[in-house]
């Protein structure tokens, strides 16, 4: 070939064999995703014929998960993340504890050292996020509580993963490992260590929460702007990969973390439902590479050397961990069906499991035939995945089936569920009227809210409209402060503003407007102005305005009318406008 292909080979290898496989394995009544781990397997280089460059399907694999977090993060919101986390973070933790605790005894059954059956353990006590993502979409149980407490459990124990990669190294030779001079912690100690660890995903965490919401949607929304579809969609990729990239390269936390919670920011803005679907094909697309390269790096030769082990480990994942799951989510109060859904959720390992099993083997704390089982466990486990869930969902059934046992187990937990609905409502109620209220109006809905303005010909709206600045007002935000210089008018699109002056208060609602005595007087803010709801708001610059009046008389004489009855109300006191409350 003329020049290094290597990449381009190893996309189309993988893109049209995951293809071949994929259909063939949905022909044959198998989930597709079975088609993309045989298809890696055959371009690997433990099967004959061509093999592909595994580091760089690795890595594509890498943007796969990228995209899909960030995916999920524009779906999920941090109010959801809150709602579920009395079940993810004791079932999360409880998990990996108790899952570790089993993987670590099976191995040292097998004659594992204790630092190796560590590992071990550890790799097999989280969940792949990909597969779990790939099961509740096809079920389509995304957005249900229980696709809800199984994200946020997902996302506690990558946190908590997060935090073992930067511990190993540490520990590794503790445990009877070695650590080359490149990854050794130096000489400050487990607890330093830990402490700056813990300090980067603090402070991760903070940048993205303090600093995001204010500038992501904002730059979305001005590319929004220029009406560029492209541009829309490359901000969107620009954004998901740069936040995650730049967060592990600054903090050193995962890619997918990254990607979550850049989506996580995201979805707060009102053009999250564009970003999710101008990203969705690519995340497709790199998500099947993924399931490429897990099975590409599978030896099947250790299904022959070790197949007691690997029974073990696929028995763990599949039961050990099913059952811890369940029991947990039985203990907080669940009703069996959300438990049951959680645990088969679960029942699978993935990315996370072959980053560690690797760390573990580069550290010789596992011997190399550990991260083959890894792998074994992974494919496996993947692969019956959907049985699991097949089966649960006929537990399910048989449960409903036996008004008994239905009374016991689903019926008698329905409160604390249903609570958990009604907060994810909730959540997701005020998510929507936070997002309305960053909408700037259409000339059409300019009139309809605006009696105001209804003289006013199409083009004088059309002109009005993009006078206005859009300025969404949270609950409790001051806009006006008395004795303030005046620079803009205000006109309220949704939501509710109180007025206060003089201790009296007074509610303006849509379509009503204030901000505009100062500016006809020249003289200061004559009252204080706070946002009650979320609020938007169009602003008209002094400049602007003044040119507005003069163009409309009538509308000039409105304003000036309402003013004076405004200052004449505050000079006595009292008086009606609006809803008036006594303070
Ligand atoms: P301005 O003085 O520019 O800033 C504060 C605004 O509060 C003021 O303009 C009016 O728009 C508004 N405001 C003042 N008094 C009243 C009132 N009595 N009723 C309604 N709005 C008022």
């Amino acid at each position: 070939m003329p020049h290094d292909v290597t990449l381009i080979a190893t996309i189309a290898a993988s893109f049209v064999l995951a293809f071949v496989f994929g259909f063939l394995a949905n022909r044959v009544g198998l989930p597709p995703l079975v088609g993309y781990l045989v298809a890696g397997v055959a371009m690997g280089p433990f099967t004959p014929g061509f093999v592909a460059d595994a580091g760089l399907a690795g890595q594509l694999a890498e943007i796969g998960v990228i995209l899909l977090m960030f995916g999920v993060g524009l779906h999920f919101s941090l109010a959801d993340l809150l709602a579920v986390r009395w079940v993810a973070i004791p079932g999360a933790l409880g998990q990996i504890g108790i899952a570790t605790a089993m993987g670590t005894g099976v191995a040292m059954l097998f004659g594992w050292s204790f630092g190796g059956s560590l590992v071990l353990g550890l790799s097999l006590s989280v969940a792949s996020t990909v597969v779990l993502l790939r099961a509740l979409e096809d079920r389509n149980a995304v957005a249900t509580p229980s696709g809800r407490i199984a994200v946020g459990w997902l996302i506690v124990e990558d946190l908590a993963m997060v935090l073992a990669l930067v511990l190993l190294p540490a520990f590794a030779e503790l445990l009877g490992g070695r650590v080359d001079a490149a990854h050794a912690t130096g000489d400050h100690g487990l607890a330093f260590t830990l402490g700056v660890t813990l300090a980067k995903v603090a402070a991760f965490i903070a940048v993205v929460m303090i600093v995001g919401p204010r500038v992501l949607p904002w730059i979305l929304r001005q590319v929004a702007r220029t009406g560029s579809r492209e541009l829309f969609t490359l901000s969107v990729l620009a954004m998901a990969v740069g936040i995650a990239f730049g967060s592990a390269a600054l903090f050193g936390v995962s890619f997918a973390l990254g990607a979550f919670f850049a989506g996580v920011v995201l979805s707060e803005s009102d053009l999250s439902h564009r970003a999710a679907a101008n990203s969705l094909p690519l995340q497709d697309a790199f998500a099947v590479l993924f399931f490429v390269s897990v099975g590409m790096l599978f030896d099947p030769n250790v299904l022959v050397q070790e197949p007691w082990m690997v029974a073990s480990v696929l028995g763990l994942i599949l039961i050990g961990k099913s059952l811890v799951a369940l029991a947990i989510v039985l203990l907080l109060g669940y009703p069996i069906s959300a438990a049951l859904t959680a645990s088969a959720a679960l029942a699978q390992i993935g990315e996370f499991s072959f980053i560690l099993a690797g760390l573990g083997v580069s550290y010789q704390l596992l011997p190399a035939t550990g991260l083959s089982i890894v792998l074994a466990g992974a494919l496996l486990s993947i692969t019956l995945n959907p049985l699991v869930f097949a089966l649960v969902d006929g537990l399910i059934a048989f449960v409903r089936s036996r008004p008994r046992l239905a009374g016991r187990l689903e019926q008698a937990r329905a409160a604390r569920f249903d609570r958990l609905e009604a907060e994810l409502e909730r959540a997701r109620q005020k998510l929507e009227e936070k997002a309305a209220a960053h909408r700037s109006l259409s000339p059409q809905e300019l009139v309809e809210r605006f009696p105001l303005f209804s003289g006013l010909s199409a083009e004088q709206r059309e002109a009005l409209v993009f006078q206005f600045h859009p300025r969404p007002a949270e609950p409790g935000e001051r806009i006006i402060r008395t004795g303030d210089k005046a620079d803009a008018v205000y006109f309220i699109s949704s939501g509710e503003v109180e007025v206060s002056v003089k201790g009296r208060r007074v509610r303006l609602g849509p379509g009503d407007f204030f901000g505009e005595m100062a500016l006809l007087s020249g003289e200061r803010r004559s009252a204080d102005v706070t946002a009650l709801s979320y609020t938007q708001l169009l602003a008209l610059t002094q400049r602007d305005f003044r040119a507005f009046l003069r163009r409309f008389p009538d509308i000039r004489q409105h304003i000036v009318e309402r003013a004076n009855q405004r200052s004449e109300m505050d000079r006595a006191g009292a008086g009606p406008d609006g809803a008036e409350q006594p303070a």
